[in-house]
């Protein structure tokens, strides 16, 4: 691997290389990556997340520079940015949409990875790092949702916070412990600041890397599922492979041309998105007197939130919260063990049988249906719908070991097809 590429060569790059792998890093990650040739619309995402991670990082440092972290001046502050310091509406509203679109971006990869059995083996640890970073990534938002310390941001945590009371025994302490306060407070705007602005961020770089350095170790799965390692020509490169750079670096320029173009048209005509980006109650300063008309988080944790009002009756002498968290932890930790749920022979989907294509549709399909339910007041039959709905995306999982094992799939070509 890193070996002794370019070193005691004359030139700059060879005094470097004589003291850091540079040349070797750049040949193993980009220049000599050798990448299956068949990549599409589905392998933009991965480099969009990059992007956005970017971006929130760098729109964050100057949000930073202008934000104050307390109760009192919070809301205030951000005011202030919108309306005083240079292109801070700008900042602002690249840092709100870019929370968005980083869950639209990861969860886009996510379902290419379902579809493409790209956890499979040997990627399993591709996609469990993925999944942390996932956890990751909830938790900044939810903690970066609560700073501009609106009405949304002061009842959303209030609602989630109090899940933790739901927990026989340690709950109340629990949930006190996390506010650092009776009830939400200056002190929890604080504390929230300092994970979202640095602990959190730091774990998901981390993260990051270990998620790509991971993929690069084994090599990318792609659309057809086959590994492109078994036929490699004299000279070890895989046949069906192109080296990352130039060609997936320019490709993945046109992926970031439009989503930008999307971005941009967002945020400049439409930064809340109806209420859905930023929720209309959040333009009013945080006010503990004053509870909304109707609470929901942000519309990338509504289908859990679906999940957790779909359970309301009690089982086994503990209350339907309780189950309610453990429903909606059970359905983000399920996704952990995907890796080992699905025994098919195959990996894509291309390959697997109907029950399989039909399952992914319906579980894809439950998803978003949970995520209209959870955005918008429940009713009788809105709950009933949500039960349903939350039955399928586990019976996604649960039955996965015994349809992947029992359908019948087709042959997987040697060589990757177009
Ligand atoms: C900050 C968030 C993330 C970033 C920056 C990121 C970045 C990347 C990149 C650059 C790739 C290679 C290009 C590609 O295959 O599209 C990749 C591959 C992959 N990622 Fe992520 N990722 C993120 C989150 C996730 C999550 C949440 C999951 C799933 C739980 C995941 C699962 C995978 C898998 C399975 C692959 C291999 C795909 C294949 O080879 O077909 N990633 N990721």
């Amino acid at each position: 691997m890193a070996g002794n590429r370019n070193k005691g060569n004359p030139g700059l790059m060879g005094w470097i290389d004589d003291r850091f792998p540079a040349t070797a890093m750049w040949e193993d990650h980009l220049s000599k990556y050798y990448a299956p040739k068949n990549f599409n619309f589905w392998y933009f995402f991965g480099s969009l997340a990059l992007l956005v991670l970017v971006n929130q990082i760098l729109t964050g440092i100057w949000l930073t520079m202008s934000f104050n972290p307390s109760a009192e001046g919070a809301f205030a502050s951000v005011e202030y940015i919108m309306r005083d310091v240079e292109f801070g509406w700008l900042l602002r509203y690249m840092h709100s949409t870019g929370a968005s679109a980083f869950f639209i971006v990861v969860y886009m990869h996510m379902f290419r990875g379902m579809m493409y059995g790209s956890y499979k083996a040997p990627r399993e640890l591709i996609w469990i790092f993925g999944m942390a970073i996932y956890l990751a990534l909830m938790a900044e938002a939810f903690m970066g949702y609560l700073l501009p310390w609106g009405q949304m941001s002061y009842w959303g945590a209030q609602v989630i916070i109090s899940l933790f009371t739901a927990i026989p025994g340690i709950g109340a302490d629990l949930a006190q412990w996390i506010r650092g306060d009776y009830l939400i407070s200056g002190v929890t705007l604080n504390r929230f600041f300092a994970l979202h602005v640095i602990a959190l961020p730091i774990v998901l770089l981390a993260l990051v890397v270990l998620h790509i350095l991971a993929l690069h170790e084994v090599g990318s799965n792609n659309p057809d599922g086959n590994d492109i390692k078994k036929h490699k020509d004299e000279n070890g490169i895989p046949l069906d492979g192109i080296p990352f750079h130039p060609y997936y670096t320019v490709k993945d320029i046109v992926g970031v041309a439009v989503f930008l173009f999307v971005f941009c048209a967002i945020i400049f005509y439409a930064p809340a998105m109806g209420g859905y980006f930023i929720e209309a109650p959040n333009f009013e300063p945080a006010n503990a007197l004053k509870t909304p008309a109707h609470i929901a988080p942000v519309w990338y944790f509504t289908p859990f939130y679906a999940m957790l009002r779909a359970i309301t009756f009690p089982m086994f002498g503990l209350d339907a919260k309780f189950w309610g968290v453990v429903v909606m932890g059970g359905a983000i930790a399920i996704l952990f063990v995907l890796p080992w749920l699905d025994k098919s022979p195959v990996r894509s989907m291309r390959y697997k049988g109907w029950i399989s294509k039909v399952f992914l549709l319906l579980f894809a399909v439950s998803f978003v249906i949970l995520g209209v339910l959870g955005a918008i007041p429940s009713t009788p039959g809105r709950t009933l719908l949500a039960q349903a709905c939350t039955a399928i995306y586990f019976l996604y999982f649960i039955l996965m070991p015994w349809y992947t094992k029992f359908e019948s799939t087709k042959p997987v070509p040697e060589r990757v097809t177009g």
